[in-house]
């Protein structure tokens, strides 16, 4: 509110901010090779750490061109549970309840789809017109899967802005299986309270998913907190994870045994070196894993990562 009150568009006015600005001091460990370049677009692609540019290095010319195969013993197997507790830190919530890996959307198919047919029998799934597309296509895609009993219904936004609390409740009744909003809107950085959203859902009897894309790394979250059961989110924006690096998915821990991921592969199962014929979904949150990570984008998301625990979120 000060600064909005003192606010002028001027040359010396954002000179003064940038002079007060606590997080100046962090410019110089990213990669700024053009300096005249004012970069807004970290909610699309975070920046370049530098550290992240050695680290990489590293794991192509030693880790994978020296060491070979050997680094799958050395640290890759366990390489996305070690990101994994860190998101966890950053999201409050707990290491086993994250898994690092896959897209943002297929994240978003695994879980939706989980929790429609941990909900049988309810026809409704739930998101807004705030929502990122990706996010409804996904869930349309479910919706015509499932059968024609099964509908999308969006909560509207009369200003193109926000969602009021009365819409959702207009929106989600008893016959909903899952509510899927992002808590931070893309298209206008509106926030929900996380915690009264969820209390809602939940009495209606419906599982929620929040996509944590445009908050995590930006705005403080504490999904114990809020009650919430699942959630996704990309690592490429606030955590500057790089192009297409892995995203994430939660999973609160009493919900682990009982929801079923639709994709079942060998990293999700069981013992994947026992090379089994029969799937065995693994216990607890690897169940929700599917394949070979992506090693080199997952080993680039740490730096950026521990940037986000050491700043903290001010909002
Ligand atoms: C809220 C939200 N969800 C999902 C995505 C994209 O997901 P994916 O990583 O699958 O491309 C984005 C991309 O910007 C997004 O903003």
């Amino acid at each position: 509110m000060g600064i909005l009150k003192q606010f002028s568009p001027d040359h010396d006015f954002a000179l003064k901010l940038d002079a007060e600005d606590q997080l100046s001091a962090i410019r110089s460990s990213f990669y700024f090779p053009e300096k005249n370049t004012i970069y807004l677009d970290g909610n699309s692609l975070g920046r370049l750490p530098n550290k992240t540019r050695d680290l990489i290095k590293n794991v192509v010319e030693f880790e994978w061109g020296t060491q070979l195969i050997r680094s799958w013993n050395e640290g890759w197997y366990e390489l996305s549970e070690k990101i994994s507790s860190k998101i966890a830190r950053l999201i409050g919530a707990d290491a086993n309840e994250i898994a690092t890996g896959d897209s943002t959307s297929l994240n978003l198919y695994k879980l939706a789809i989980a929790a429609v047919n941990l909900n049988a029998g309810k026809t409704r799934i739930v998101s807004d017109e705030l929502n990122f597309p990706t996010d409804l296509y996904v869930l349309q895609g479910i919706a015509s899967q499932m059968g024609s009993d099964y509908e999308v219904v969006l909560a509207k936004s009369s200003d193109g802005q926000t969602v009021p609390m009365e819409e959702l409740e207009r929106v989600v009744d008893e016959n909903t299986a899952v509510v899927v909003l992002s808590s931070v809107a893309f298209k206008s950085a509106f926030m929900y309270d996380m915690r009264t959203v969820t209390e809602f859902v939940h009495s209606k009897g419906a599982l929620i998913i929040w996509d944590l894309s445009h908050a995590a790394g930006a705005v403080n979250l504490n999904l114990h907190d809020a009650g919430t059961d699942m959630a996704i989110g990309c690592t490429y924006k606030y955590m500057n994870g790089g192009p297409g690096s892995p995203a994430y998915l939660y999973v609160a821990e009493h919900l682990h045994d009982k929801l079923i991921s639709p994709v079942w592969g060998w990293f999700g199962e069981e013992n994947p070196f026992a090379f089994n014929l029969k799937y065995t979904a693994a216990a607890g949150i690897r169940r929700f894993s599917i394949g070979t990570p992506p090693v080199l984008s997952l080993s680039a998301i740490e730096p950026g990562l521990i940037y986000c625990l050491k700043q903290g979120c001010s909002i």
